[in-house]
């Protein structure tokens, strides 16, 4: 398959882009100096090339307090984890119809820790998006799944010395997803 994956430099999309690669697919990288998911406009021009798979990984962290919040990067956030991906799965709708989009959101959807607001507001947005979207196209051959992972070993995770799920862990379970048409959301829980 053509899987097109964004922030493919580091963590997850990392490890995911070479395990899907080395299963024999064509990934088509979609990495900040092709396209900086921040700049809505670029995201909005963006030219969605014909694929069979939209992974939407690319993401950052946000755990400012709302109240000391720095709003240049509230607006990042929402921009990067949750506008971006709808944007581009819109946009992947239109080109690809009977294609596969998986969205990365994050186990703090279903977490009442106060110290993510931000961040989970933009994942849980994610989640939502996909659920809904999945539904709106429940007549055609759309399939829209979520991936919700717990804490990864990645970047992005650094700092937390819980128990965590390493990236070939996400990676298989992406590769699972796509062996099994029949799925539509998958939660790995970390602990
Ligand atoms: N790690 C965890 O514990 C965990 C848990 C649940 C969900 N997730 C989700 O998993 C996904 C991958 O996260 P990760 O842990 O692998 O993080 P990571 O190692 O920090 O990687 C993030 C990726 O997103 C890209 N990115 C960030 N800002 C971008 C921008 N403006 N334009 C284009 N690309 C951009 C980065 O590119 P650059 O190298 O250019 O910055 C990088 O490739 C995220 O959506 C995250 O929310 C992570």
């Amino acid at each position: 398959m053509k899987i097109l994956i964004t922030g493919t430099t580091s963590g997850i999309g990392k490890t995911l882009s070479q395990y899907l690669e080395s299963k024999g697919h064509e990934i088509l990288h979609l990495d900040r100096d092709q396209l900086d998911l921040s700049n809505i406009d670029d995201v909005k021009s963006y030219d969605m090339p014909c694929c069979d798979v939209l992974i939407n990984n690319a993401g950052i962290d946000n755990r400012d307090d709302v109240i000391d919040a720095d709003f240049d990067l509230l607006e990042k956030t929402i921009q990067i984890n949750l506008l971006s991906p709808i944007v581009l799965s819109s946009k992947f709708a239109k080109t690809n119809p009977t294609g596969t989009i998986i969205n990365i959101t994050s186990s703090c959807v279903n977490s009442n820790r106060h110290n993510t607001i931000l961040y989970s507001v933009s994942k849980f947005g994610l989640h939502k998006f996909t659920e809904l979207f999945r539904n709106s196209n429940y007549q055609n051959s759309l399939r829209v799944v979520e991936l919700v992972p717990g804490k990864t070993k990645t970047p992005m995770a650094v700092g937390k010395n819980d128990l965590i799920l390493e990236p070939s862990e996400i990676a298989e379970t992406v590769d699972f997803i796509l062996k099994n048409q029949n799925i539509n959301q998958i939660y790995i829980k970390s602990y």
